[in-house]
Parts: C-alpha cells; sequence; structure tokens
C-alpha cells in the first residue's frame, strides 16, 4: 500500500514551543491596564483578569498536581477557588476579590517555569497538550471579550488575508455509506475525551454547502423578511427571536455596517456570516430550503477520503494548517471571503471547513460510543444531555492545536458572541443530481 500511516508524535520540544505560543497569545491580550481587565465588558463573560488567572490555576492543577484539587497548589487555597469556573457562574465573577494583574501575571510564570522543568522528563505527554489546548480555548473566549467590550479598537485591524475567488455557492454529493467517526490517542494525540474513541457510522447520502453561508446571503434573508415570519423558525426559536429582538447578526447596525473590535466598517458581502445563535442557523437553514448538518455527516465531508477508504489528518492532506489552507491563529481578527483556499478543500472539494467560523451543526453534545473521560473529568461530563449544540470546524480565532476534524465544541443555541457560522446541508434526493 502506498498510503503507509504515519504515526503522529509528539515531542517535548514541540510542546514547550506550544505552551509558549499559547502564552504570548494570552500576554498579548491582556496587556492591558487594571481598569481594563477588571470590567465586565459583558454578563456573558468573565472579566479579562479572571481568564488570566484561571489560565495558570488550570496549569498548575493538571501539571504540577496531577489534578489532585486537595493538594497545596502556589494560590492559597481560598483564592484558588475564586477560579473554579462551576463554583462562580460567568455573570458574579467581577464580583470577586480577584488577584490583580501584576501578581496574576507573576502566578502564571511561576507555574510555568515549573511545569517546563517537569515537561522536560515527563513521559506521558497528554496533560501537557489538554493544558495547551485549554489556553488556547480562553484565548479565543478572551478575544470574544475584546470584541464585546465597547470603546476604542485595541487591537488594531487584524493582518491582511488572501483574497477570496469566485466560487459556486453549490451543494457537494456525499455518497451513503460507512465511514470513521471520531479517532482514538494512537492516531491524533492531541485529541481530547469527547472525539474518542474512533467508530465506524454509515450515513446515508447527503449533500452540504461547498462554502459556508456568506453576509450577503444573510443580507437577502433579512431583506425577504426572514426575521419576520415565524414559519422559518421553530417555536422555541420564535421565541427566543421576539424575547431577544433578534433582526439580523449581533455587532450589525441596520445601515449596513458592522462593529467589529472597536472599528466600524461595512460588512464585506463575501465573508462567512459570523455571529449567528443555532435559532438563527435553523430559521436560516429553512429559508434556504435547507437544514443544518449533523455533526457525522459534517466530520465526513471534512475528513473522509473515500478513494483511500479512511480518514484523513485535515480535509487536505495530512501536512499541518498553513496560511495557505486555512485562517486559523487569531491574527487576522475576522474570516476570510469564500474561495480564499482552494488548497484547503477537502476529498470532496468542500472548502473553508476548518478555521474561519464555528459552523453549528444540528447535533445536541452527547457522548460517541464507548466514551471514557479523560484526566479532566469535568471537561466534557458535566454537559452530556445539556441544552446544547455542537459547532465544529473552529474559527479564525482558534490557536495552537485547539482544533482538527474530529474536535467538538458545544454551546447553547441562544449564544452568538462566540465566532459562529452557518454551512447548509440537504437530503440527498434518491438517485438524485447534485445540483442545488
Ligand atoms: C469547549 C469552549 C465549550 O469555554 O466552556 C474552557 C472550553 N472548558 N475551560 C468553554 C473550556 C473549560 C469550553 N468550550
Ligand atoms: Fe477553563
Amino acid at each position: 500500500m502506498p498510503d503507509q500511516v504515519t504515526r503522529p508524535e509528539v515531542t517535548q520540544d514541540e510542546l514547550a514551543l506550544a505552551l509558549d505560543r499559547a502564552r504570548q497569545r494570552t500576554l498579548l491580550l491582556t496587556d492591558l491596564d487594571e481598569r481594563e481587565l477588571t470590567t465586565q465588558h459583558s454578563p456573558l463573560m468573565s472579566p479579562l483578569v479572571w481568564d488570566l488567572a484561571h489560565i495558570g490555576q488550570q496549569e498548575d492543577l493538571w501539571l504540577l498536581r496531577g489534578g489532585r484539587a486537595e493538594a497545596q497548589g502556589l494560590l492559597p487555597a481560598q483564592i484558588e477557588r475564586l477560579y473554579d469556573a462551576f463554583e462562580h457562574p460567568r455573570a458574579t465573577r467581577v464580583q470577586l476579590p480577584l488577584l490583580p494583574a501584576p501578581e496574576a501575571r507573576a502566578f502564571l510564570r511561576d507555574v510555568r517555569g515549573r511545569v517546563l522543568d517537569r515537561l522536560a522528563h515527563a513521559d506521558d505527554l497528554f496533560a501537557f497538550a489538554m493544558v495547551e489546548q485549554h489556553e488556547q480555548q480562553h484565548v479565543e473566549t478572551m478575544l470574544a471579550t475584546h470584541q464585546l467590550r465597547d470603546g476604542e479598537p485595541l487591537l488594531g485591524t487584524g493582518a491582511a488575508l488572501p483574497p477570496g475567488r469566485p466560487v459556486p455557492h453549490d451543494a457537494v454529493l456525499v455518497p451513503g455509506g460507512e465511514f470513521v467517526l471520531g479517532v482514538d490517542g494512537a492516531d491524533e494525540p492531541w485529541s481530547l475525551d469527547n472525539e474518542r474513541p474512533a467508530h465506524v457510522v454509515d450515513l446515508p447520502a447527503f449533500r452540504i454547502g461547498r462554502v459556508p453561508v456568506t453576509n450577503a446571503e444573510w443580507q437577502t434573508f433579512i431583506d425577504a423578511g426572514g426575521y419576520d415570519q415565524p414559519r422559518w423558525w421553530s417555536a422555541r426559536g420564535w421565541q427566543h427571536r421576539l424575547e431577544a429582538g433578534l433582526e439580523r447578526p449581533q455587532f450589525w447596525s441596520a445601515d449596513g455596517s458592522r462593529r467589529r473590535f472597536g472599528t466600524v466598517e461595512d460588512i464585506p458581502p463575501d465573508e462567512p456570516v459570523q455571529h449567528v445563535c443555532w435559532f438563527e442557523a435553523e430559521a436560516y437553514a429553512a429559508w434556504a430550503g435547507a437544514r443544518l448538518p449533523t455533526e457525522q455527516e459534517w466530520e465526513k465531508a471534512c475528513v473522509w477520503d473515500p478513494a483511500l477508504g479512511r480518514r484523513r489528518r485535515w480535509p487536505w492532506g495530512s501536512t499541518p494548517p498553513s496560511t495557505d489552507v486555512a485562517n486559523l491563529d487569531g491574527a487576522a481578527l475576522r474570516p476570510a471571503s469564500v474561495g480564499a483556499y482552494p488548497a484547503g478543500a477537502s476529498a470532496y472539494g468542500v472548502e473553508q471547513v476548518i478555521g474561519d467560523v464555528w459552523e453549528w451543526t444540528s447535533s445536541d453534545f452527547v457522548p460517541w460510543p464507548g466514551f471514557t473521560p479523560m484526566l479532566y473529568r469535568q471537561y466534557s461530563e458535566p454537559f452530556w444531555g445539556g441544552d446544547y449544540k455542537v459547532l465544529r470546524g473552529g474559527s479564525w480565532a482558534v490557536g495552537g492545536n485547539a482544533i482538527r476534524p474530529s474536535f467538538r465544541n458545544w454551546d447553547h443555541p441562544i449564544r452568538r458572541q462566540i465566532f459562529c457560522g452557518v454551512r447548509l446541508a440537504w437530503d440527498a434526493a434518491p438517485g438524485g443530481s447534485t445540483d442545488v
């Protein structure tokens, strides 16, 4: 067989570098004065100074104490408790006697110095990979906080992106049949508990959007009265639309502009839409004569290689993401226009499936058969079966190793401050054509 699968190896050096990259991002987003860091920019978010110390607290817990919360960490127990996400909901964190930013930074440095000493002698590297991803996830959360903040821009307008290209906004056929959903640690050493284990799933044929839904397409939905017609909305969705007064994506204005990290600008028509909640995504899909993909469909379209009958590591093959194939790592501060990454297409021809925007799926967050919780037991387990919908593929804001084709994110169906968008799906007409 020419397609020898090489087992990916994670090395100490690679992890040290990844931890350092995550830390550079953390420090960049929190390099602000104390008032900015301690302000609650939205009840949905923590003050940034909470995320800052929480990143260190988790690193201390998982890497210096092996998860034994009863063991003494580098913070006094009553201070450490302030950073327990289950004990203190986001809306209340601003009232806590949090560590001032200089003390939080010193704590993070102290933890990291000890962690790097341990890393040099560690055999099992998984916990280090898990903690690196935890920090990268909080970096994305802090970017969402920055986006919610009022006031002058603090982060600039973002790095340049490759231009889009004319690309059909059509539907790609994924023929029915078995594929392998999820991964095992041997093949994806960085994968988290909810992505495992790999198992065979048989799916009927379906079609899926070649590219995500764009701002221009969303504007057409608005202009067609999509937000005013209950027939496109589920009962729960319509109730939420009324209660929340939804009229357009978050951060859009009626005058055709949007606010992005403190800058007001024209809405770029060819960018994937972001900041729409699951209920809006569901309504848009109904109006468009489509539906949302299940996460099984999404993953098959992303990563299955039908010619070889096995998964690729990435949609485009085995090489890690680069700026030629995906918009990740947060520098751009926005999604790339559709068509920007022809070299990033999957075997089925689906584009921009990794990076740009998290894509809402129709699926509830449930465990794969054979699920086993990881060291950080409460990462996934408390959320099974809750009021959550799964999002896939990562956004432009995802950094480091916090994304894979198997990666599963989740949030409440009313949330839209995250960098989330939509890709449509359709049942394949029996024996039907691939045209939309
Ligand atoms: C996987 C993004 C839903 O932010 O709630 C961070 C990640 N878990 N700290 C979240 C997480 C604990 C989680 N999401
Ligand atoms: Fe956390």
